[in-house]
């Protein structure tokens, strides 16, 4: 999504926003901008596309000044062109913005009637005007900005400059995440604490409702009813973060390769791996007291909970319901009073899951979060907080952060069990024994990149991939195709293996490459036959099994991955590895923008 990035700086600030913006590129964006107040006057430089672009138009029209404020812009309302990049202008005023307005076009319909003139198809814009019409009325920069934020509806976070006063630029957030660094005679604004890391590691977050004065000296929150209020400053984690690719082409191959490690930090979190026991829960139910628990997550983080629908359900009893975020919002669910509420999400930011969280608020369900950024709004808003210990996730293409939200997730089951009283001490002990073993599974894996390169050139030539999976390899095929079509662009669907013959199957000829992930698991047989199917129709079949899998598989496959032996309980977390390879060297392959692919973000703060 956008980024924003504010600096009141003592030297030239325009170089100093272009570094802090790159930070912000893992998010997404498709044009990107920034303006500083030069010689007394508003002067900005916009490009489409990467940053590249707008490094190269800041080498041939450098642009001085000591405040400036810049973006990445994600488009909602209107092409990605230079056009409809930000910084927007209105006058005497500069303004840069993450979200959407959501009642846009009354407004600039009510503006332009009175001779505001627009020149983008951005909802931006009309934020612009107002506050140029309110300095026209003779406001101060202050009131202008406080009084425009009371006309707006719709989730934002706002950076805004203006001619005249060097030393201020005015912040606001209402959905979108919006922190100010504090500097040394020197101060900043920025979509989160890694935008800020070269500048400083002391953070405060803005909170919903708030809007922030900016000056080199300090900077003063108000709320909606402009009172004066205080936020925490924290020292932010980010800093200790430097955004590098180390060895690796691509940061995605990068995250793929630090599974072993982040899986065992954030199992060791939970776990008590020397006396085989589940612990380190802050929960704010008890397992127990409750009869349901509704799960809610978009995209990855989604799937991730529907593997943990199934361990919660087989390996605690505990029934489960679990939801995509932007459908749970909207459909009134009923909770009953013995119920939870569990919501997982990477960014901690996405403005679906965000929303259904606080309908259940507004339910009086206890909520829990399962979160990677830690100082997000999720966590904040959330009672009890399961971190995942991924580190930053920079590659738009979630990996780590998946399998981190399932080893998560199973301790999570183990915890449950426990206190339903449905797991054994020695099974609380053999199954806390198999995730202790997860990264060492995981780093065997990561030693089959070569030959899944090798399978990833066949993928590179189609057009269509089916992935077929039963049990908790039916998430893990939704993965697999989601991770292909979202870095590939190729067209990939996945489906419980036995739905296949309800419909799918229609779509199998000789041309039709069938990913099909089946650990030697008890419904295997079930899946050969769901395999048998496909093959009496001239379907292609990838099997990525393990070795009594290839074995036993009695149907001729196009290409077999023999995973490590595994056992069953931790196979989700082992198998999401070769089924991130393929997607990722089957996109290097096609040369596609792995890290950034088209039309993505990072992190979703848009409906
Ligand atoms: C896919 C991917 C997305 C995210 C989704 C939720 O690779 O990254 O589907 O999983 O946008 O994001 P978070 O986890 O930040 O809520």
């Amino acid at each position: 999504m956008c980024g924003i990035v504010g600096i009141v700086g003592h030297t030239p600030v325009a170089p100093l926003i272009v570094d802090a913006l790159k930070r912000l590129e893992y998010r997404g964006y498709d044009s990107a901008g920034v303006a500083t107040i030069e010689h007394g006057a508003l002067a900005r430089r916009r490009a489409e596309g990467k940053l590249v672009n707008l490094e190269k138009r800041l080498a041939e029209e450098p642009l001085g000044g000591l405040i400036g404020i810049g973006h990445t812009r994600w488009a909602t309302h209107g092409v990605p062109n230079e056009t409809n990049a930000h910084p927007h202008f209105a006058d005497d005023v500069a303004i840069v913005h993450n979200g959407i307005i959501e009642n846009f076009a009354e407004l600039r319909d009510e503006l332009s009637s009175v001779g505001f003139v627009f020149t983008s198809q951005t909802d931006t814009e009309v934020v612009a005007h107002l506050i140029a019409r309110e300095l026209r009325g003779g406001a101060s920069p202050q009131e202008a900005a406080y009084r425009s934020l009371q006309r707006l509806r719709g989730a934002f976070a706002l950076a805004i400059m203006f001619r005249g006063d060097e030393d201020l630029i005015v912040g606001a957030r209402n959905g979108p995440p919006l922190a100010v660094g504090h500097g040394e005679g020197e101060m900043y604004l920025g979509s989160d604490a890694i935008a800020l890391a070269p500048f400083t590691d002391s953070i405060t977050y803005l909170e919903d409702g708030d809007w922030v004065v900016v000056r080199r000296e300090g900077m003063q929150i108000f709320d909606m009813d402009a009172k004066p209020v205080s936020r925490m400053r924290q020292q932010s984690v980010g800093t200790s973060f430097l955004v590098d690719k180390g060895n690796h082409r691509h940061f995605m191959e990068k995250e793929i390769h630090e599974q072993p490690e982040v899986i065992s930090h954030t199992l060791a979190n939970y776990l008590d791996f020397a006396a085989g026991r589940v612990g380190g829960f802050d929960l704010p139910f008890d397992f127990a007291a409750i009869e349901r628990l509704a799960i809610s997550a978009c995209g990855t983080a989604y799937l991730a909970g529907l593997v943990g629908k199934y361990w919660l359900e087989r390996y605690a009893r505990l029934p489960v319901d679990i939801d995509i975020a932007s459908e749970f919002r909207y459909r009134e669910m009923p909770l009953p009073k013995a119920s939870a509420a569990l919501f997982i999400s990477q960014s901690g930011e996405t403005a679906d899951t965000l929303a259904s969280l606080r309908y259940c608020r507004g339910e009086g369900v206890p909520i829990s979060a399962i979160v990677n950024v830690r100082e997000s709004t999720i966590a904040r808003e959330s009672d009890g907080v399961f971190p995942t210990l991924a580190g930053p996730e920079i590659g738009v293409a979630s990996t780590k952060a998946f399998t981190c939200q399932l080893s998560v997730l199973a301790a999570l089951a183990l915890k449950a069990a426990k206190a339903r009283g449905v797991l054994s001490a020695e099974r609380e002990q053999e199954l806390v024994r198999q995730l202790s073993e997860a990264p060492r599974y995981a780093a065997q894996a990561l030693k089959l990149s070569e030959r899944i390169e090798t399978v990833a050139r066949e993928l590179s030539h189609v057009r269509h991939v089916l992935y077929l999976g039963r049990d908790t390899s039916y998430p893990l095929a939704l993965e697999g195709a989601l991770k292909l079509k979202e870095i590939s662009y190729i067209h990939a669907e996945g489906y419980a293996a036995g739905e296949l013959k309800h419909g799918p199957i229609a779509l199998i000829d000789e041309q039709m490459p069938v990913i099909v992930i089946a650990p030697h698991d008890r419904i295997f047989e079930k899946t050969v036959s769901n395999m048998q199917e496909v093959a009496a129709r001239g379907g292609r079949i990838i099997l990525i099994t393990d070795r009594q899998g290839a074995e036993k598989a009695t149907v001729k496959t196009l290409e077999t991955i023999v995973m490590p032996d595994v056992p069953e309980f931790v196979a989700p977390i082992v198998y999401a590895l070769p089924v991130q390879m393929l997607a990722y060297h089957t996109a290097v392959i096609m040369g596609t923008d792995v890290d950034q692919p088209r039309n993505l973000a990072k992190s979703v703060t848009v409906e």
